[in-house]
């Protein structure tokens, strides 16, 4: 026994980490993964056999690789000082050993030092039995006498065994985000890096790694960073076969320099494991979010209210009359909350000019918002404003007061985008004035919740005007958390929404404070099921911000049926976003009846394990209640097959005893298809009851369904 080494694990119920220590040396990675006990194991340091040409003690990956010590793959600190009377330069590599470990059932805190270089270093890793999600970050404290500059500090660095080979990265653009591309990993790294200021469109700070990814069985890892500025993750292949993940905050040249006794601490970072594929994995993250990350107004979340957005409806066009009568029409199909969206404040009646004059236009609202506030709250609805708070146009009066509010790099040109430069939020009076604004706007009405909207990466951005500036992209983002937190504290009971012309700031940092992402501006449900899908990987349903939008795709150009895209929206966060006063008697009916099934449904799916598929031009979903009494199933056919026959639709998660009835939400009708067979018959007239174990192990047959439709079942677990 005395050959064997003691493991450090932390174990949640299906995941589990362990680390091997070495005294005072750093502790080495054994394991990221699957459950795992805590018996002790053939050691690596000193056990492993050395291999001819390597280095004397050839290191294996440790909790914090450094440079220049004979780690030669990436390394979890770089960085290194300056101003020092040796140059500039210096202890740029590191060699920390371990002062200090606090061990708890489900938390590990290393504290480590390099004495030689002036430097501690906290690592923190606590594993949630409940979800399965391993939180991780690190603090970086200058002990030395001279400034140290970082480059790089890793928030989480864990090791992934040699079959992870298969990677899911995410990918988009504008009006298509969430985009999941599947790669197989080689003998470089794959690595994304986010330099935009934000998450931006081409994808949110997570990743997926697995053997075969496959929906329900086999290993996956998932990794987010709870931040939402620039980002790096990568995964690098070591010399033992396995690879390491590092992921944290991107850093620009010279942006985070410590002065003597200055800490720096990244951003969390999530980690998990799941044996039950990308479904279990995302289940892991789902609980952590509702559990960890979510502040609703009240303590907790109460039934989502569907809203009305005005945009696709009117969009610039506001006029009291006309917008009285879209709420009152949108509360008569069953509207819960009427957010008004861009155009309402000074001078803004188009996207060239007025951001930072948040008052009520003079030509549009003479007698400011309150009649329409009143109208609206009169109806039984909530009400909801637009915001972009951290953007000024220079055609607006704030910035023709204050043009040095702006992020700018002193002698270059400013670069624009949407007509937008971004405030500089690093600057106390300007937050203190954004504060004052939305404040007042709060105090002096009625208002519910709030869209705050942020429509261009960051670009020039930088503060001081020496050398033209130090980058800001980090101090944005601490400073707009700090102004969401101070008006959430201000205003505990409004709820916020994270958009970024849709997606394009959807973290775990951001969800601190705010309680719904816009997912995209997409509101073409073909292309929504592929950007709900990347979404649902990480982030839970009831925070998913999904609209009707108008028959017409407006950004596509699509014409899509009203069942298709109320069937593909029904799975988030509900809302309108088109003009209900120009719909029909019976589409209004129509339109009704689908908020009716939403409502109906909306808390198992706002509470329920999902469960997602896809094959071939088919995919669906499953929301099904933490008790397993209900399910609601959808079935999406987006392209035409081949095949004559639908598969079965399997419904695997209820209780394999109970019997449950099926209802037909919605069947989509399919021409020259007019047979029907007894088990439709009593789908239809909802008759059917099936037991658990027989909805998981045979399931349902379907009917055929045409292109760009959807097929809506509900179970319902009889008493
Ligand atoms: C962004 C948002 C949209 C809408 C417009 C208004 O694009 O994503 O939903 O609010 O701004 O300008």
């Amino acid at each position: 026994m005395t050959d064997l080494a003691d493991v450090w694990v932390l174990a949640g119920s299906a995941c589990a980490m362990a680390l091997e220590p070495r005294g005072e040396g750093l502790p080495l990675w054994r394991h990221f993964g699957a459950r795992v006990s805590a018996d002790p194991v053939w050691p690596l340091a000193g056990a492993r056999p050395l291999p001819p040409n390597a280095l004397e003690g050839d290191p294996a990956l440790d909790v914090l690789p450094c440079e220049g010590q004979g780690w030669f793959a990436h390394p979890a600190l770089r960085g290194s000082r300056v101003g020092d009377a040796n140059g500039d330069g210096t202890d740029w590599s590191q060699r920390f050993e371990v002062a200090q470990v606090r061990r708890e059932a489900n938390l590990l805190a290393l504290h480590l030092e390099d004495r030689l270089g002036g430097l501690g270093l906290l690592l923190h890793y606590a594993l949630d039995p409940a979800t399965d999600v391993l939180t991780t970050w690190a603090e970086l404290d200058n002990r030395g006498s001279t400034d140290f500059r970082v480059d790089w500090l890793a928030a989480a660095c864990v090791p992934l065994p040699p079959e992870a080979e298969q990677v899911i990265g995410f990918t988009g653009r504008w009006t298509l985000e969430f985009q999941q591309s599947r790669e197989r990993l080689g003998v470089a790294a794959w690595r994304r890096d986010c330099r935009r200021g934000r998450n931006g469109h081409e994808g949110p700070p997570s990743v997926i790694v697995g053997t075969d990814l496959a929906d329900d069985l086999g290993p996956a890892w998932g990794a987010h960073l709870g931040w939402s500025g620039n980002h790096s993750l990568f995964i690098e292949p070591l010399t033992d076969g396995r690879r390491q993940l590092q992921l944290g905050e991107w850093l620009a040249p010279g942006e985070l320099v410590l002065a003597p006794g200055e800490r720096y601490r990244t951003p969390e970072a999530f980690l998990s494991f799941s044996p039950q594929g990308l479904n279990g994995l995302a289940g892991n993250y789902h609980r952590h979010v509702r559990k960890a990350v979510l502040k609703w107004p009240g303590g907790r979340m109460g039934p989502r209210p569907v809203l009305l957005n005005t945009w696709e409806g009117v969009y610039f066009e506001h006029e009291m009359e006309g917008l009285k009568a879209l709420a009152s029409a949108a509360a008569d199909v069953g509207v819960e909350r009427f957010v008004l969206d861009d155009g309402w404040f000074h001078g803004r009646h188009s996207d060239r000019s007025s951001l930072g004059d948040w008052w009520a236009d003079e030509s549009k609202y003479p007698r400011g918002l309150s009649p329409l506030v009143e109208h609206v709250r009169g109806l039984g609805l909530q009400f909801g404003l637009w915001v972009e708070p951290e953007m000024v146009n220079p055609d607006s009066e704030l910035y023709r007061a204050h043009p040095d509010w702006a992020l700018a790099m002193a002698g270059r040109p400013a670069i624009l985008g949407r007509n937008q430069l971004v405030l500089d939020l690093t600057r106390a009076e300007v937050t203190d004035h954004l504060f004052d604004r939305l404040d007042g706007l709060l105090r002096e009405h009625p208002i519910d919740y709030l869209k705050w909207d942020m429509n261009r990466d960051l670009a020039t951005a930088a503060v001081g005007a020496g050398h033209r500036g130090r980058a800001a992209y980090r101090r944005h983002t601490l400073a707009l958390y700090a102004l969401l937190g101070r008006l959430r504290e201000a205003h505990p009971g409004v709820e916020i929404e994270s958009c970024a012309s849709g997606g394009g700031r959807a973290d775990m940092g951001i969800l601190r404070h705010t309680q719904r992402v816009w997912t995209s501006d997409c509101n073409d449900a073909l292309a929504r099921i592929g950007i709900q899908s990347g979404f649902l990987r990480f982030l839970p349903p009831e925070i998913m911000g999904a609209h009707i939008g108008p028959a017409r795709v407006h950004t596509t150009g699509r014409t899509l049926g009203l069942a298709f895209r109320a069937g593909v929206a029904l799975f988030g966060h509900l809302g309108v976003e088109l003009d209900v006063r120009e719909l029909g008697p019976d589409e209004r009916d129509e339109l009704a009846g689908w908020i009716a099934r939403h409502k109906a449904w909306r808390d198992t799916v706002h509470h329920g394990v999902l469960r997602q598929g896809a094959h071939g031009g088919l995919s669906w979903l499953q929301s099904t209640a933490e008790d397993g009494a209900a399910a609601l199933v959808a079935v999406y056919r987006r392209v035409e097959e081949a095949a004559r026959y639908m598969p079965a639709l399997q419904v695997p998660g209820l209780d394999p005893a109970r019997t449950y009835r099926a209802e037909l939400l919605h069947l989509p009708g399919v021409p020259h298809s007019a047979t029907s067979t007894p088990l439709l018959d009593r789908l239809v007239s909802g008759t059917l009851t099936l037991s658990g174990a027989q909805l998981a192990q045979f399931g349902l047959p379907l009917p055929p369904m045409p292109p760009e439709s959807a097929l809506l079942i509900g179970l319902r677990a009889l008493a």
